[in-house]
Order: C-alpha cells, then sequence, then structure tokens
C-alpha cells in the first residue's frame, strides 16, 4: 500500500497542507523543530488513528479545536480514503471510506512502521517498552488481538481499582474479577505466543542479513504466569487460574495485580548472552532494525499489502552498513518517508521527492 494524498488541517504547526507524496521515497528535510516529525505524525495518525507521542490531544494546533487529517491510502485493488479528527475535549472521530468504525474489516489501513530514536529504547529500557512493542507494532494488525487486550485491560483496571481501595471490600469485591481475569488473560496470552512464533523467526533471519554470520538473535517471551509450554488459552487459563489463587493473599498487601500479561517481559539473547547485560550499542541498533524489518515483512506475509515505513530522525544515526541495509530494503518498492536534517545525497540515482520544512512551509523541492 502507499499514501496517494494527505491533507491536515490545524495539525501540530500545520494549519493546512496537502501532500501527494511519491510512491517511493519521500525526504523531508530541514532545520530542527519545523515540523518534520509532525509531518510523519500526520501519515502515522492516519493510518492507525493516534500518536506516537504524548496525549493524542497535543497535536490539536495550539489556537485551534479540532485537528484533523484525510489521507487516501492506495491498496493492492482499491483505494481507501480516512478521515481522523480529534476536538479539544478529547473525542476522535475516524471514518473509512466514509463509514465509522469501519477500520476494523481495512487491515490494510494498518500498515504503518515506524522506527524513531527512542525505539532503541525497546533493547534494554523497561519491559513496558518491549510490552508496547508487541501489543501497539505486532498486535496492531489483528482485530482480536486488540479487542482482546481491551478487555483485559479493563478487567485488570477494575481489579487494581479494588485492591486499591484495600480493606474488607477489596478483598471480597477482586473475586468478581478473577475469572474474567484469567479468561482475558489466558486469550492474551495465547494470542501473543502465536503472534511471537511467527515474529521470532523473522526477527533471526533479519538480524543475520544485518550481521553477518557469526551471531545468532536469540528471543524470549518471559510471563509471570508459569505457562506449560502451549499456547492453547483453556490450558493458559488453568495455570493463571492456580497461580492467581496463590497470589491473592499477597495482591491484597501489594495492592495490586502482581502477575499476567501486562507483567510479562521479552528478552533478547546474542549467542545465548542477555543483550540487556551484554549488548553493544551497535549491536542494540542492529536488534531494533531487525525488529522493524521484520514487523514490516510479517505485515505484508499476513496482509499482501507491503506496509509505509516512516524513519524519524535514524538514518544518520545507523552506521554506513546499516544504511546500506536500510536502504536497500526500501528500494524493494516500500513507500517510506525520512526526516533528516542531511544526508539526501545518500538517495542520487534513486526515485522520490525531496520536501522542505524550513517554518515558512513545506516545500517539494526537485524530484532526486
Ligand atoms: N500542538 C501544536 N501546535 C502548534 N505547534 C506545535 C504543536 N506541537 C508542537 N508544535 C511545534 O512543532 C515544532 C516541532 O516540530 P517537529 O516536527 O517535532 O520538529 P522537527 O522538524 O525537528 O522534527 C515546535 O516548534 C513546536 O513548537
Ligand atoms: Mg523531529
Amino acid at each position: 500500500m502507499y499514501l496517494k494524498e494527505i491533507r491536515i488541517m490545524d495539525f501540530r504547526n500545520y494549519a493546512n497542507l496537502r501532500v501527494q507524496p511519491h510512491q517511493e521515497l519521500n525526504f523531508i528535510t530541514g532545520p530542527n523543530a519545523r515540523g518534520k516529525t509532525n509531518f510523519l505524525e500526520s501519515v502515522f495518525f492516519a493510518g492507525l488513528g493516534r500518536t506516537f507521542r504524548g496525549h493524542d490531544r497535543d497535536i490539536i494546533r495550539w489556537d485551534a479545536n479540532r485537528a484533523s487529517v484525510q489521507a487516501f491510502f492506495s491498496l493492492a485493488d482499491s483505494t481507501v480514503e480516512v478521515k481522523a479528527e480529534i476536538a479539544n475535549e478529547g473525542k476522535k472521530k475516524i471514518l473509512i471510506n466514509g463509514a465509522e468504525n469501519g477500520r476494523q474489516d481495512m487491515p490494510g489501513c494498518f500498515g504503518i512502521v515506524l522506527f524513531k530514536p527512542d525505539d532503541l529504547q525497546i533493547i534494554k529500557g523497561s519491559p513496558g517498552l518491549r510490552r508496547d512493542f508487541i501489543d501497539n507494532d505486532l498486535g496492531v494488525i489483528e482485530p482480536l488481538y486488540r479487542d482482546t487486550l481491551y478487555k483485559y485491560r479493563r478487567v485488570l483496571a477494575h481489579r487494581n481499582n479494588l485492591l486499591r481501595a484495600g480493606g474488607d471490600m477489596g478483598g471480597e469485591n477482586i473475586s468478581i474479577w478473577n475469572e474474567q481475569l484469567y479468561l482475558y488473560g489466558a486469550q492474551v496470552l495465547s494470542l501473543r505466543i502465536r503472534l511471537l512464533k511467527k515474529f521470532f523467526p523473522l526477527a533471526k533471519k533479519a538480524y543475520s542479513e544485518i550481521s553477518g554470520a557469526g551471531e545468532e538473535l536469540g528471543m524470549r517471551y518471559l510471563s509471570t504466569v508459569k505457562l506449560s509450554g502451549t499456547a492453547d488459552a483453556e490450558q493458559i487459563a488453568k495455570d493463571f487460574r492456580a497461580e492467581g489463587k496463590v497470589r491473592e493473599r499477597e495482591e491484597l498487601y501489594k495492592k495490586q495485580t502482581t502477575i499476567g500479561p501486562h507483567r510479562d517481559d521479552l528478552v533478547f539473547y546474542l549467542n545465548g548472552k542477555d543483550v540487556r547485560q551484554f549488548g553493544s550499542q551497535g549491536q542494540v541498533r542492529s536488534i531494533v532494525l531487525a525488529l522493524k524489518t521484520a514487523q514490516m515483512r510479517m505485515f505484508y506475509h499476513d496482509t499482501g499489502e507491503k506496509p509505509i515505513l516512516l524513519l524519524d530522525d535514524v538514518l544518520m544515526e545507523l552506521d554506513e552498513a546499516r544504511q546500506h541495509y536500510l536502504v536497500d530494503m526500501i528500494g524493494d518498492q516500500i513507500q517510506t518517508f525520512i526526516t533528516s536534517a542531511t544526508g539526501k545525497e545518500k538517495f542520487s540515482g534513486q526515485q522520490g521527492k525531496i520536501y522542505l520544512v524550513d517554518g515558512f512551509g513545506f516545500k517539494e523541492l526537485e524530484e532526486v
């Protein structure tokens, strides 16, 4: 898929902007703090209905009442129009081909893969960042995953509220939520395991392409619920239930739900060694690049559509070899938006458009 056209209104520093990007390469350059990332954010918002930094409401241009984005995505055999807007009070409205909530049936619209400098934190940062990667970056393709996770989070929030309220009240009442916690939690776990089963080999392969022979990437899902090695949701629910019962006293004391998919982690290994402890900066960069590559390939395998790639200020951060890998991969008919203050010469000889964002507007420069 690719983005044919995007119209942006009152989005960050853009009052009004209309862009018809190149089908492959779009290079967005200019000084800092003038709106390069803001533009990528608008493409992301059109594709996924949310921002990747701060609250969704933050995207509304200062002094405006609402932000809106209209985008036309070209899929294999159709064009899809997305209209997404958010108003001051936080209310969002997303229309797909004019219909509300059509998004469930349009997995193609979710094909946005973003790579930003913060993503390096995925490897060594807090477990929450790795769970976000699974939930937001990988799980987003599957409506069932999103719905199940949503239900689990709702039950978890109710249960934690009661635990926090404490006293006899808490103890008596959490039992109302336990069964749903185990059930939805087990479904989330089951779906995560299936998702990662597809994802791991792709990431492993991409890593070996990037780093060459000699280094093998390993990954392991570390669950706080002891799993008996199956992805079967019913079996996992049994495991979760059994352990949940044992934990209940401790949870009343700690006032939080201490096990479940919301506490799990993903660990990366290189040649069997835990990357959190032993990984060099270069290795971390290669792993993140491999994760993003695998994410793109998985999306393609699952939907038959090539995703759109957004590279926010990461290209020049990579060394020559990794830049080459990325540029080669992009060359494969993947629509790409790259922001960078420098480096447009990297793409000489390739077809594409260059945009200059200099605070006096968003200007299309010469074709590359
Ligand atoms: N809601 C908003 N309304 C208007 N301007 C905003 C809003 N949010 C951020 N900005 C402005 O956007 C600019 C940063 O844009 P950004 O795209 O992050 O820059 P860069 O070109 O470095 O990627 C800042 O000047 C900031 O003041
Ligand atoms: Mg930026």
